[in-house]
């Protein structure tokens, strides 16, 4: 079974997630492309959805789902994501994709948060992705400098715009076991948007896709 395979088995068991008549929470990455194709078998059955990227409010209204814009929906239900890596307590780190502004965006306004990926995205300690980190243009090099001085070795992304016209920098060399603290800190410097580290809002229920069916996680 490749990877795309378990992609795509954790993506169709999310939509026993799905309550029906509301509005879903959909994030980005090849992973959720799977879930926008499953969601599309049930979309008579849903009001429509929230985007956390442009690539993905294309790929929903091209199956002719509805998409919202956050701010005239009063309830995410649910919210259906991929992710980087994910730890036994669920923390994860997205932004892989560069999304992860609205991805986290989404997942705090979300009741549930239903996270899908392949079996191999669950680790014992989270870092050895690069933790993304997005940023405003000019404080690029300031925060690459703080990132420094707290242990990291940021990468700036190279030719990367985020759809909120930022950029991304990867935090590489960090084994991450106080994923609350961090995610705190970095939110602290100033210039930083968003990190990529979804610890104080974690993921609900992690759905992973393996050779020996779907496997249900939650967080230990
Ligand atoms: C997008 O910015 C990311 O957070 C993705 O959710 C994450 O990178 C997982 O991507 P895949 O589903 O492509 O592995």
């Amino acid at each position: 079974m490749t990877a795309d395979e378990m992609k795509k088995q954790a993506a169709y068991a999310a939509l026993e997630h799905i309550d029906t008549d509301g509005v879903v929470g959909v994030g980005t990455g090849s992973t959720v492309n799977h879930f926008i194709d499953a969601l599309a078998t049930i979309k008579g059955k849903i009001e429509g959805a929230v985007s956390s990227s442009i690539v993905s409010t294309k790929r929903l209204e091209d199956h002719g789902i509805k998409v919202f814009d956050l701010n005239e929906v009063s309830k995410v239900a649910v919210y259906v994501d991929g992710a980087d890596e994910s730890d036994d307590n669920l923390h994860l780190i997205k932004g892989g994709g560069g999304a992860l502004t609205r991805e986290k965006i989404i997942a705090a306004a979300a009741d549930k948060f239903v996270c899908i990926a392949d079996a191999s995205k669950l680790v014992g300690v989270l870092g050895k992705f690069p933790l993304p980190v997005e940023v405003v243009p000019m404080s690029r090099s300031y925060v690459a400098r703080e990132i420094v001085k707290m242990g990291g070795q940021p990468v700036y992304r190279e030719n990367f715009i985020t759809d909120n016209s930022n950029v991304i920098i990867d935090v590489h060399g960090w084994d991450i076991t106080e994923a609350i603290k961090l995610e705190k800190e970095l939110n602290n410097i100033v210039g930083v948007v968003t990190n990529g580290l979804f610890a104080m809002r974690p993921a609900d229920v992690l759905l992973l896709g393996s050779e020996e069916g779907t496997k249900t996680v939650y967080a230990k």
